[in-house]
């Protein structure tokens, strides 16, 4: 971690020991705090920056006991399955609105160079490895009177776990793709330092090469049938890219429709 990092609370050894030695690679993180178990990592972190936190902040747990989805949806958070970290981050206003985008990312690629496993991205900024979801992304912005900042809250699953029957059958963790165990602590520190270094051009207005990368790990979702909900009813197209503020360009018909957030299915 960087220079000036404070930890909070007793980190377990494999966490310490894969932090210490990504070293210089989270510099931009500055206070790190691991909790067996908390509410929401998000929560945590949201009132910490109401309070004024710096950016940097990092809050993760083994357990989340009202872990949050996107949506207004729960997110099955159980001890030892999981990573549930939240950041706090204070971005320009040119970089927040792909900030979503460059969190899915990074999670990605942290996944990647972590374990080895190929990890794909579906948008806004869900992981998946194959046709099944492998981690999600939640981040929220608020504002104080210390200024405006997001929290962006990320949830890997790492094991099998038992979730509930709706989640299980479309969700998958890094071990059960691998068949042998990962270091979390390795996870961690990779997913970190990518969501540093794909911070770090974004607020540099190279929001171009997080998009170019998301589209590299979006290519199996890309081309495909999706169907969405508007107020007036159901609408189908053809996933077609994104745009420069992370919106979902679909075709329908010879148009093509900006979603800008929301639910969108894929059918096929
Ligand atoms: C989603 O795909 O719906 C987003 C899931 C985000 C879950 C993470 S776990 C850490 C952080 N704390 C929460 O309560 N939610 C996010």
């Amino acid at each position: 971690m960087g220079p000036g990092v404070i930890f909070r609370g007793h980190l377990p050894d494999d966490i310490a020991d894969a932090l210490a030695r990504a070293g210089a690679r989270l510099d931009a993180f500055t206070d790190l705090s691991w909790h067996d178990e908390v509410g929401s990592t998000n929560d945590l972190a949201m009132a910490a920056a109401t309070s004024g936190a710096r950016e940097g902040l990092v809050i993760a747990a083994n357990a989340q006991s009202s872990g949050r989805g996107r949506l207004g949806r729960s997110w099955a958070s159980p001890p030892d399955a999981g990573l549930y970290v939240s950041v706090v981050l204070h971005p320009s206003r040119d970089a927040l609105s792909l900030i979503t985008i460059a969190a899915g990312v990074a999670v990605a690629e942290g996944i990647e160079a972590a374990s080895g496993l190929r990890a794909g991205v579906k948008w806004p900024n869900d992981v998946y490895a194959g046709t099944r979801k492998l981690a999600g992304i939640l981040a929220e912005a608020g504002a104080s009177a210390f200024g405006e900042h997001v929290v962006l809250g990320f949830g890997i699953n790492l094991q099998p776990a038992a979730l509930p029957p709706e989640v299980a059958e479309r969700a998958t963790s890094i071990e059960s793709e691998l068949g042998r165990r990962v270091d979390r602590g390795l996870v961690l520190a990779e997913c970190l330092a990518a969501l540093a270094s794909r911070y770090e051009a974004l607020q540099h207005q190279r929001g171009y090469e997080v998009l170019a990368a998301w589209r590299s790990r979006a290519a199996q979702h890309l081309g495909k049938a999706v169907e969405w909900d508007e107020g007036d009813g159901l609408r189908r197209g053809i996933a077609h890219d994104i745009d420069t503020t992370g919106a979902l360009l679909i075709r329908v018909d010879n148009r093509i429709v900006r979603v800008i957030s929301g639910e969108v299915r894929w059918v096929s």
